[in-house]
């Protein structure tokens, strides 16, 4: 059964913008869940229509959990939403749009947090705003808890720790080699025109965005984001850059800062591309291609015309294409003595989709039902990341789900 805690506020875990496109995901994934179903916890819908979250309840079959209406820029409803729930689970995104009422919310009530953001201006200016009162109130805020970016975190933390526990050494260098097959849904592509509309492409651009004050290491230049194409020796393949790598580095080198990773600690993450000379040419293609349509978007004419032709909020791949899905995240790991360890985060289905639904929930669920276990005590709280915040415990959880998270795998 879930803590006694739990008795003191009336919802164990809500799922806000549970009316969108991974938000419907989350409401079926919790009503499918043995976990949600033999702890007893309990559990709501909201967002902005009582009529959607109504629909979205009865086609889930749910009919258990209640319904909570909330606007996300009503601070009355948001605090009381906060004031009724242990953990929120947000899907309601642009979150530079919908999420800041609610962060600041949960953080005065000490309500834990799990998001799907990918939007690391946003997160900035969450860790400035929230990070020491939530210490305070021992709220632990956790975004990024979906494809962006708890593969990348989840393989770091991987790699730390098979490199101390077989050689008892440090890990000062892991690369990941991302293999994806999925497809985009309205509501991201609505989130990346908004941040890069809001004109904080620097911001984005600088590879420690959300270290803590005092942990950018002066060579910053030996960070930055890969622009060409590679031959990895480790990997024995053909690389190219990854175009969430520009999110999911700047989470890891927080995690390496809240965790203590080793002193200049090197993380990066690229797309694998293959062995032989026509992956050679993909990898080139990919890395003049990326520049050149990361460059044309952020002019507005062009963003305008992407944005037109982009599927709408609320849209997304159809179900046969979210069950073709997949990625896999190769990781390699060396320690300062030449020492190397491997391993292997993947999942079957869409990765902004399935994996992404079975990362956030799996998250909210660490919170709420084993909150106890998490890393850094019951009286951690703070802007904290994946591996920061829940660790080991979401590792445990999430292979139980049928994810792969492994080390020494037969593939590489
Ligand atoms: N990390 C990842 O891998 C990953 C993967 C997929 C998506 N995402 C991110 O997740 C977010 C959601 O994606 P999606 O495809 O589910 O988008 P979506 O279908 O457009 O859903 C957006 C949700 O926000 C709600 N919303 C909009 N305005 C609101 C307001 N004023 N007050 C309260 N709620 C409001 C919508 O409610 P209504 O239904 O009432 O309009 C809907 O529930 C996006 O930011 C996207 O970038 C991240």
């Amino acid at each position: 059964m879930v803590t006694s805690k739990s008795s003191a506020k009336k919802y164990d875990v809500v799922l806000y913008g549970a009316s969108g496109f991974v938000g419907r995901q989350t409401v079926d994934y919790f009503a499918q869940s043995a976990d949600v179903q033999s702890s007893g916890l309990t559990w709501a819908l909201s967002g902005r229509s009582a009529d959607k979250l109504e629909a979205v309840r009865k086609a889930s079959g749910a009919q258990q959990a209640g319904i909570l209406v909330a606007e996300a820029h009503d601070a009355a409803a948001m605090d009381a939403l906060a004031r009724n729930a242990r953990v929120v689970l947000s899907t309601a995104g642009p979150f530079a749009l919908y999420g800041s009422e609610l962060v600041a919310a949960c953080v005065r009530h000490g309500t834990h947090y799990v998001d799907i953001t990918g939007e690391t201006p946003w997160v900035k200016g969450l860790i400035d705003q929230h990070h020491e009162a939530a210490q305070r109130t021992g709220a632990r805020i956790i975004p990024f808890c979906g494809f962006d970016s708890i593969p990348s975190d989840l393989s770091a933390h991987l790699a730390n720790a098979a490199m101390q526990e077989r050689y008892g050494e440090a890990c000062v260098q892991t690369k990941v080699a991302f293999s994806i097959r999925g497809g985009f849904n309205g509501g991201t592509l609505a989130s990346l025109f908004n941040m890069l509309a809001s004109g904080q492409s620097d911001a984005m651009a600088d590879p420690f965005l959300l270290n803590p004050s005092g942990t950018r290491p002066a060579n910053v230049a030996t960070h930055a984001d890969p622009l060409g194409p590679r031959r990895d020796a480790d990997f024995g393949a053909w690389l190219g850059p990854f175009m969430m790598s520009m999110i999911n580095t700047r989470v890891v080198r927080r995690s390496a800062a809240l965790l203590g990773y080793a002193k200049g600690y090197q993380y990066q993450e690229y797309l694998r591309l293959g062995k032989g000379p026509l992956a050679a040419m993909a990898a080139t293609s990919l890395s003049v291609g990326s520049f050149a349509s990361q460059a044309a978007l952020r002019l507005s004419p062009i963003r305008k015309l992407a944005q037109k032709m982009a599927p709408p909020p609320g849209a997304g791949p159809s179900e046969a294409s979210m069950d073709g899905g997949s990625f896999r995240a190769l990781w390699v790991g060396h320690s300062a003595s030449g020492k190397m360890v491997r391993g292997m985060v993947a999942d079957k289905g869409d990765p902004g989709n399935r994996a992404t639904t079975k990362m956030l929930c799996e998250s909210a669920l660490a919170l709420a039902l084993q909150f106890d276990e998490l890393p850094g005590g019951p009286k951690q709280g703070g802007l904290l990341t994946p591996a920061s915040g829940l660790g080991d415990v979401l590792v445990q959880r999430l292979r139980a789900a049928g994810m792969t998270l492994q080390v020494d795998p037969s593939t590489v």
